[in-house]
């Protein structure tokens, strides 16, 4: 086993082996982690190209109903304001993510049931018919009937984390909810053909570097359309306070260099959670080490000292505009281009 056969596999888009992805996960902890980030960005390159898509992320509602161990806006944080944005603010958020170059909006929220089946379906058709923009949902578990509706009125894609694949571990820290459930929702969202996301946190308490090959074997297994991790932070206001670990910048972008050799044809975010390891580099890196799409906080700006799912979350004080700027610098400056159209899964669609 060497990193060169393994990029030769995911070159053909052969699948990895767990035990395949554990090796580079070592090899990455040892001494080889500019081989893999060059093999990653190689694979990138060839499935997805130069493009970085920009998907512009709407943090709608921070009420949430579940009591996530590692979550800062789990129903159980008293020091948080509650907000709902309401649908003719998320309508100007929408048309001024579109002024600025993003083609995608991510609607994002706790577990929020004021937003009902029928809410949620009349807010996407309205995004739909005034923007045409792509449109993501990120709302948590819900039933088929609710998720088929919503693609009906025009919903393309679904992002909802698994966040582990170690079952043991996610009861543990998800006292209300269930793995099966869970996994459950994945599937019917893809057999439904509805675009879709999910993902893992990095260095979550009680697992170690066979889970996080485990991780990204299950992404594979799950032929996900787009796959978001990222490092799991403490935050002191949740039960998990101190489980935090030191993450070291270029052992989880190594990561994201390895989930994209495991997952050649992914779309694969350079997440928020990687600045608050490197400020304001971290997202470039994970985009020169694997990654090719980019999510600008395009939620208005007062709303987003409340949405802090994390401490030091990024671009807390900056307005939508801010964000939208920065991003294009950020991606000029590693040589890449923006995405135009949509950047729908390569798997499904053509863009
Ligand atoms: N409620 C929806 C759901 O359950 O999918 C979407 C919102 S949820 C807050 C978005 C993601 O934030 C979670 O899937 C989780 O992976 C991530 N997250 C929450 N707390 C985190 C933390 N302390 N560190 C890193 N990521 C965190
Ligand atoms: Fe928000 Fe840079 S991405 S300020």
């Amino acid at each position: 086993m060497n990193i060169e056969n393994l990029k030769n596999k995911a070159l053909k888009n052969e699948r990895l082996s767990v035990e395949e992805i554990f090796f580079l996960i070592q090899q990455l902890r040892n001494k080889n982690k500019q081989e893999i980030y060059k093999a990653a960005d190689e694979v990138r390159e060839k499935f997805m190209g130069n493009l970085i898509y920009l998907r512009g992320i709407i943090e709608f509602s921070n009420y949430c109903r579940k009591s996530c161990d590692y979550c800062g806006i789990n129903s159980k944080v008293k020091d948080v304001k509650r907000y709902r944005i309401d649908e003719d603010e998320i309508l100007k958020a929408c048309h001024e993510l579109k002024r600025n170059g993003q083609t995608t909006v991510v609607l994002q929220s706790g577990e929020d049931l004021f937003w009902t089946k029928e809410k949620m379906g009349s807010l996407i058709e309205r995004i739909k018919k005034e923007t045409d923009l792509a449109i993501t949902i990120s709302v948590g578990e819900r039933e088929e009937d609710v998720y088929l509706y919503w693609k009906q009125c025009g919903m393309d894609r679904y992002l909802i984390r698994f966040e582990t694949s170690n079952k043991e571990v996610f009861e543990k820290i998800h006292p209300d909810d269930n793995y099966e459930e869970r996994i459950e929702c994945i599937k019917t969202l893809k057999r439904i053909g509805v675009q879709t996301g999910s993902g893992f946190m990095i260095g979550l308490p009680f697992t170690d570097d066979w889970d996080i090959a485990r991780d990204i074997d299950f992404c594979r297994e799950l032929d996900l359309d787009m796959i978001g991790i990222g490092p799991f932070i403490a935050n002191p206001l949740t039960p998990l306070k101190d489980n935090g670990v030191k993450h070291d910048i270029d052992f989880i972008t190594g990561i994201i260099s390895i989930l994209r050799l495991a997952n050649p044809m992914a779309h694969i975010p350079a997440t928020t959670a990687f600045d608050v390891v490197l400020d304001h580099e971290g997202r470039q890196l994970a985009l020169k080490r694997g990654a090719n799409v980019f999510m600008p906080n395009s939620t208005p700006q007062k709303y987003r000292i409340d949405y802090q799912l994390y401490p030091d979350k990024p671009c807390v004080d900056e307005s939508a505009g801010d964000c939208a700027n920065c991003v294009v610098g950020r991606i000029l400056s590693i040589g890449r281009e923006i995405g135009k159209g949509p950047g729908h899964s390569i798997k499904t669609i053509n863009n």
